[in-house]
């Protein structure tokens, strides 16, 4: 295995135009269309990048800020952020370009954990990242916070699902939208 590889290395862009089939009963991109060109890419980085068959394992923050129109060019730009053993963090940016005005809207960018398998189907270790520059420093040390806010968050809500009691949850429940009816 390589000892180490730049984030350069495995940059990938992805370019498909959003064709009639993709549209919703609402005449825009399905959010499911999306979703699977950023898989399909973040694919492209990670095993680029660990030279190995690779798994999805997490899509983080994956917010459409923007619709996509039928017609237009999306674009999607992908390239690792941080390695672990046998994972991997892939930075994906999603623009959406309409051709004939020329305007580029930034539809979401989003984080997807990919893991590097063996030909045991196990995780297997994949090469260190190599920072060139202070835009790869800041994308891994971001990656290392993003994961450590997840942690902080999974054991924050196991703790508050431990200690909630029934009056807690009915004064919750009294400003939101909901109607309670259970007993
Ligand atoms: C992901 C998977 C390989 C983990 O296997 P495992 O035997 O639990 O292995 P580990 O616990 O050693 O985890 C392997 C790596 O995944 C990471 N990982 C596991 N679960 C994770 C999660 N929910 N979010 C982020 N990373 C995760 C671990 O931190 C570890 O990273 P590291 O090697 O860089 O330290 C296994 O659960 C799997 O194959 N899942 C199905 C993936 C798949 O089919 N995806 C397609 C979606 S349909």
């Amino acid at each position: 295995m390589v000892e180490a590889k730049t984030s350069s290395f495995s940059r990938v862009t992805m370019t498909e135009l959003m064709i009639p089939a993709y549209a919703n009963f609402g005449g825009k991109i399905h959010g499911g269309i999306l979703l699977s060109l950023m898989d399909k890419v973040a694919y492209a980085a990670a095993s680029k990048h660990s030279g190995a068959y690779c798994v999805t394992v997490s899509v983080d923050t994956v917010d459409f800020l923007q619709p996509v129109e039928v017609g237009e060019l999306v674009s999607l730009m992908a390239s690792v952020n941080y390695v672990g053993n046998s994972s991997m963090v892939i930075g994906i940016k999603v623009i959406s370009e309409n051709v004939k005005t020329g305007q580029v809207k930034h539809t979401n960018t989003c984080y997807f954990t990919m893991v590097a398998k063996g030909e045991d189907d196990r995780p297997s270790m994949v090469p260190k990242l190599i920072l060139e520059n202070k835009t790869d420093v800041r994308r891994f040390v971001e990656a290392i916070f993003r994961k450590r806010f997840k942690k902080d968050y999974e054991s924050n809500l196991k703790q508050i699902k431990k200690s909630w009691d029934k009056q807690e949850i009915a004064t919750l429940l009294a400003s939101e939208r909901c109607i309670n009816q259970s007993k």
